[in-house]
């Protein structure tokens, strides 16, 4: 398990940005007083979904459109089809906590 704890204060209203936990690629974005995280790798031809935009709680893929629910990671408009992992994000006060779980994870963090 690989973990990263931030402040709220750090992430941009509506401005994805991506962090690197244990060795996996985060695309993570705050909207409102929410924070989601999922892979940061489009599921349709692994480009960089944090260089996307948010459209509510979904992000946008920059080539070819698609969209994903941040909070599901459920594919929503194509042509990606496959679904996005997402990761736990936790709230304690200002302070947020991704946590990645699974086979890509470095088990020193
Ligand atoms: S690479 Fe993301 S929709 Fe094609």
């Amino acid at each position: 398990m690989a973990y990263l704890t931030i402040s709220i204060n750090d992430l941009v209203d509506g401005k994805p940005q991506k962090f690197t936990i244990g060795n996996t690629d985060v695309c993570v974005a705050r909207v409102g007083s929410d924070v989601y995280a999922i892979n940061d790798m489009c599921t349709h031809s692994e480009v960089s979904l944090s260089e996307g935009e948010m459209n509510g709680r979904n992000i946008e893929c920059w080539l070819h459109g698609s969209e994903f629910d941040m909070a599901t990671g459920e594919a929503l408009t194509p042509p990606a089809i496959e679904n996005a992992e997402v990761y736990s994000v936790t709230r304690d006060g200002d302070s947020v906590t991704i946590t990645v779980e699974g086979k890509h994870v470095n088990a020193n963090n």
